[in-house]
């Protein structure tokens, strides 16, 4: 194997771990911390999903699906049929017994996906692309099981547009938040890596040109609360 291969896969294995570790009190711990505004920012992406989606006998893809709240609001919100994948099984297990059957699970690499190209309408991703070990094979993966005319739309956090708010914000995410996270999941070191990893991840106009370069035509992105997250958009063309 290949050193950046390697890498690739070392990382791969210290997030599933981290998740693994986290898996039972990532929900508490989301909507907490957010004082429940992730709820409200996977319910714009499904509505948004729902405004691009052929028919209702279309099949979404979430991928990165965790404790399977996104996969869930996208069932619910746009009545399709939807797949999870994630290649953490004590997420998984979680999102078996939220989603009771109304979303079929999958175990699978986002960067490997078990899935033939071209067959899905939407692939979604909600923050997964960030904890990939290279965002640029993440959404060409994306892209090659999007039907052609199909839509990727991925929700990260990324900047805040407000000058004012973004000190408070920088305080409150890189200080209390891996202060209470660290307390309440008992794993400090993975609320540490949030907001590093966040701080890496690239702002709004560097991921509509790294969609570009996947491939992606009409990318756009929306801010959500700010900047805080970001929903960005692109359609594989054809
Ligand atoms: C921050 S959680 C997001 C979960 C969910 N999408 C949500 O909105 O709450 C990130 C998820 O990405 C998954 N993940 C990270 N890297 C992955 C990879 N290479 N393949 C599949 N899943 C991955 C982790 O296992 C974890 O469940």
């Amino acid at each position: 194997m290949s050193e950046n291969g390697s890498a690739a896969k070392e990382h791969a294995g210290r997030v599933r771990e981290m998740f693994g570790s986290i898996a039972k009190r990532y929900d508490l711990l989301n909507h907490l911390l957010s004082g429940n505004v992730d709820k409200r920012w996977r319910r714009i992406v499904a509505k948004r999903v729902r405004e691009k989606l052929p028919s209702s006998s279309s099949r979404i893809l979430d991928v990165a699906c965790g404790t399977g709240d996104l996969s869930l609001t996208l069932f619910e919100i746009t009545g399709a049929g939807v797949v999870g994948t994630d290649f953490c099984r004590p997420m998984l297990a979680i999102a078996a017994g939220k989603t009771s059957g109304r979303v079929r699970l999958i175990e699978g690499d986002a960067l490997d996906l078990p899935f033939r190209d071209g067959t899905f309408d939407v692939v979604t991703i909600a923050f997964g692309l960030r904890n990939l070990a290279n965002v640029e094979s993440g959404l060409a993966e994306l892209a090659r099981v999007l039907k052609p005319g199909g839509w990727v739309a991925v929700l990260e956090f990324s900047r805040p547009a407000n000058a004012m708010l973004r000190p408070l914000f920088n305080l409150y995410f890189r200080k209390l938040l891996p202060w209470m996270g660290g307390l309440i999941s008992g794993s400090r070191s993975a609320y540490t890596y949030l907001p590093a990893s966040v701080q890496k991840f690239p702002d709004q106009s560097q991921l509509s040109l790294l969609m570009e370069q996947s491939g992606l035509d009409q990318v756009g992105y929306e801010n959500l609360t700010g900047g805080i997250a970001a929903l960005h958009m692109g359609r594989r063309p054809g």
